[in-house]
């Protein structure tokens, strides 16, 4: 079998967008409805297997609370890949995700690997055209992620839904090692 490639990943966004509950999905696969915030940030590991290559991801999981924002150069000045991470019922964490990958942009690795992912679609399908939670259309969110060259996926960490998605997309833009 072929070697592991390994790959460096961050996950950014404002506090409470799901960041550490989608990491949660795919690594142990399982969901808690009151995950407490993240302090400093939380570093956990998962293989993935893609047609016939293996990546292991060494996930930096950040802490969105402002307090904190101070450390996120550290955690993605040398990642390989970075998901930008925001709420698709809280326009203002789509603001902040806007702010993540301009920084990115300037700051991380010139060959950095981004996906956007707006997260908690399950709190929005089952709305009615009269009466929706969504306050970011798909269409932001895809206009966002074709001006910037990024990956683009609607997430829940509650229901799995393209969870498994966003990493099989990373790692399929990755080069091999
Ligand atoms: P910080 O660590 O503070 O930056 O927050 P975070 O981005 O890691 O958010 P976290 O994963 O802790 O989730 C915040 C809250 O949203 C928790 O109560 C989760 O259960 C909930 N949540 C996360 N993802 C989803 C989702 O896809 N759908 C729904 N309905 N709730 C979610
Ligand atoms: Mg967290």
């Amino acid at each position: 079998p072929n070697p592991a490639t390994s790959v460096k990943l961050v996950l950014l966004g404002e506090a409470a967008v799901g960041k550490s509950s989608l990491v949660l999905r795919f690594v142990s696969n399982d969901f808690q409805e009151n995950k407490e915030p993240t302090i400093g940030a939380a570093f956990l590991t998962q293989k993935c297997t893609i047609g016939e290559r293996t990546i292991k991801y060494e996930i930096w999981d950040t802490a969105g609370q402002e307090r904190f924002a101070s450390l996120a150069p550290m955690y993605y000045r040398n990642a390989q890949a970075a998901i930008v991470v925001y709420d698709i019922t809280k326009p203002a964490s789509f603001i902040k995700a806007r702010h993540w990958v301009k920084e990115l942009h300037e700051q991380a690795s010139k060959d950095i690997t981004i996906a956007l992912v707006g997260n908690k679609y399950d709190l929005v399908e089952d709305d009615t055209e009269e009466e929706s939670l969504r306050k970011v259309s798909v269409e932001e969110g895809k206009g966002l992620a074709e001006e910037e060259g990024l990956l683009f996926f609607e997430t829940s960490a509650k229901t799995s839904y393209n969870v498994n998605d966003v990493f099989i997309g990373i790692g399929s833009k990755i080069p091999e090692a």
